[in-house]
């Protein structure tokens, strides 16, 4: 009996204690379950802030993309309102520039004509600023680059060069210093540009050079001989042209350039949608400028070794014979 007390009270031991672990187990059962339900939320939550991270991600990129990327469209309002307020200090400059396009636009619906009033307004404040020069040492700093970049691809001063677009010589009293007298051409859509031209070359004291300057209404380039130019060359002028005087110029360029001759333009490049500022600036994507060139029966190419200079333009070279490095035109 006693064995039997003793088996019973330690039977009932066992099944207390048994009881006690199986709660204490369950306890800590209903423990990890909450917190295995509070790390799904954490998990879950954790989740959705990433997605939405990515998310934001996604559209900040686009966002960088579309305002300072090579897609960037400078027509669009958002892109205007961004640039007015990062850049304060250009909207009254900005609204001057849009009221006297309005203007001009009444006045000369033809490009040439409207153009040539823009450069006959901004030449009468500063001829140097006119060509997109802020400051003279910035306008000599241009005016080099176009130089070393020609003497790196071979100007040589037996060489006839046509500059179109010469504008005050920014580049041109280099290029006549350079080549033999009577070898510079330089053509412009602007009197008073030209009026400029002269100033600066007599400045130089560059006379004895005898160049060239001559004022165009259009591009035909008609009163130029045949196989002519050894270098054709047309800095910042494109990227104020709208294309149907792009085109003007590639359907003509051919007939005035020797068979080895080049004709190198730079212009305003964009990856997105080609759009304009004004009247004042064009936006074009490269395929279009060479295909435009290859449809004219030129080949063209991308300059690479122009993309490494400090300059916000692109360069392209056509040529009546095929390019090295490039199949003939079809
Ligand atoms: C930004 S300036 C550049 C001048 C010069 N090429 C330079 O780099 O200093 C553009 C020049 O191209 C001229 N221009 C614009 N459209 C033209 C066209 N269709 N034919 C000839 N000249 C043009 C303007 O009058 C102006 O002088």
């Amino acid at each position: 009996m006693a064995r039997h007390t003793k088996s019973w009270n330690e039977g009932n031991e066992t099944n207390r204690s048994w009881r006690r672990t199986e709660r204490s187990r369950n306890r800590s059962d209903r423990s990890r379950n909450r917190s295995d339900r509070s790390r799904n939320r954490t998990d879950r939550s954790s989740n959705r802030w990433e997605r939405s991270w990515n998310r934001s991600e996604r559209s900040r990129n686009r966002w960088e993309r579309s305002w300072k990327g090579p897609e960037r469209n400078r027509s669009t309002l958002t892109h205007k309102i961004g640039y007015a307020l990062l850049h304060p200090g250009r909207i009254a400059p900005y609204l001057r520039r849009a009221t006297r396009d309005a203007w001009l636009r009444l006045r000369h619906p033809d490009h040439v004509g409207y153009y040539r009033a823009v450069m006959a307004s901004d030449t009468r404040r500063d001829p140097e600023a006119a060509v997109g020069s802020r400051s003279h040492e910035r306008w000599l700093a241009l005016g080099r680059m176009q130089f070393d970049y020609l003497l790196g691809h071979g100007l040589r001063p037996e060489h006839k060069m046509l500059d179109i677009g010469c504008g005050n010589l920014r580049g041109g009293w280099r290029f006549i210093d350079h080549l033999d007298p009577g070898n510079y051409y330089g053509i412009d859509i602007s009197p008073d540009i030209l009026i400029a031209a002269k100033k600066t070359l007599t400045e130089r004291r560059l006379q004895h050079k005898l160049p060239h300057l001559t004022l165009t209404g259009d591009l035909t380039l008609d009163f130029l001989p045949s196989d002519h130019f050894d270098v054709v060359h047309a800095h910042s002028v494109f990227s104020h042209s709208p294309l149907h005087v792009i085109e003007e110029c590639l359907a003509h360029v051919g007939r005035v350039l020797t068979d080895e001759g080049f004709f190198d333009f730079t212009f305003d490049r964009t990856e997105g949608a080609e759009h304009q500022v004004l009247r004042e600036d064009f936006y074009y994507r490269a395929e279009t400028l060479l295909s435009l060139a290859r449809a004219h029966g030129l080949s063209a190419r991308l300059m690479d070794d122009w993309e490494q200079l400090p300059h916000g333009q692109s360069k392209i070279r056509v040529r009546r014979s095929p390019l090295p490095d490039e199949a003939p035109p079809a």
